[in-house]
């Protein structure tokens, strides 16, 4: 049978310097050693991820490196990007597309979140796009309508053989860095109406396998609850990654409440 193993990432942003990243990464795979059941990455801004590929290459961690963005171009005259084939060479397993600081603050669109998606699939690369609404769009009752949008125009063109290696992240924008989270019933009612838009694109099973995490104002404290719907398959944790304690509690959250079957 299918189950959907959980996944935690700790999405750092802009923050910490060398000193406080080295902390944090060490505080984090000290903190999880021996824990299974659950699939972690963490997402370091990019001058510190060889700083920290190299912690967990030495401390033997089974935690993912991932990037926060990438280009979706191999390489040439464009500066300030980097490339997939670059993270790659770091250690990098993981990257972020779509993420609503990119989107709504940085002015990415659609065409380069769709090109970013496919190009890092395509690289060997695990992928997770991030999709969710505004305020006013969910105010409007919008909220199902903008997420599937944006996973059927950042999947275009992906092709089924590339989509074991995708995640997705529910994210409302409204519910990110402000402390306001989604309800456990909120997030399971647009990350199962996303698991459906999958299911039409790639059929039942892959759409059953693909996981789909919850990310905006998740803490220890509510973590539970909203890793225990039957579509949320974990986090995408920004505030509350950057404290080793605090993230280490979400994740072991997350692995307390175990795999999920699938109920396609
Ligand atoms: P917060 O957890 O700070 O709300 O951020 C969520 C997020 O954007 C993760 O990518």
């Amino acid at each position: 049978m299918t189950t959907r193993r959980p996944f935690v990432g700790g999405n750092w942003k802009m923050n910490t310097d060398r000193a406080g990243a080295s902390a944090l990464a060490r505080g984090v795979v000290d903190g999880l050693v021996g824990l299974q059941g659950v699939d972690v990455a963490v997402f370091p801004p990019f001058p510190y991820l060889l700083t920290v590929a190299s912690i967990l290459r030495e401390r033997g961690s089974s935690i993912r490196l991932g990037a926060q963005d990438a280009s979706d171009q191999p390489d040439g005259a464009l500066t300030g990007e980097v490339s997939l084939a670059m993270l790659r060479d770091c250690g990098v397993s993981v990257v972020l597309t779509g993420h609503s600081e990119r989107r709504h603050v940085l002015g990415e669109g659609e065409t380069i979140v769709h090109a970013k998606t496919r190009a890092a699939l395509a690289a060997d690369l695990e992928c997770v796009l991030c999709v969710g609404e505004k305020l006013d769009e969910r105010e409007a009752g919008r909220t199902n309508h903008v997420c599937e949008e944006q996973v059927r125009l950042g999947l275009r063109e992906v092709p089924p053989e590339h989509v074991d290696r995708l995640t997705i992240a529910y994210e409302p924008v409204w519910a990110i860095g402000t402390g306001r989270t989604a309800s456990p019933a909120d997030a399971q009612d647009a990350q199962r109406h996303i698991r459906g838009v999958l299911a039409d694109l790639y059929g039942n099973d892959a759409a059953s396998r693909i996981r789909i995490m919850y990310g905006g104002s998740v803490k220890a404290s509510n973590a539970r609850e909203l890793f225990a719907q039957a579509d949320v398959d974990g986090g995408l944790i920004g505030g509350a990654s950057l404290k080793a304690t605090e993230f280490v509690a979400i994740v072991k959250a997350a692995a307390g409440v175990g795999a999920k079957a699938a109920t396609l």
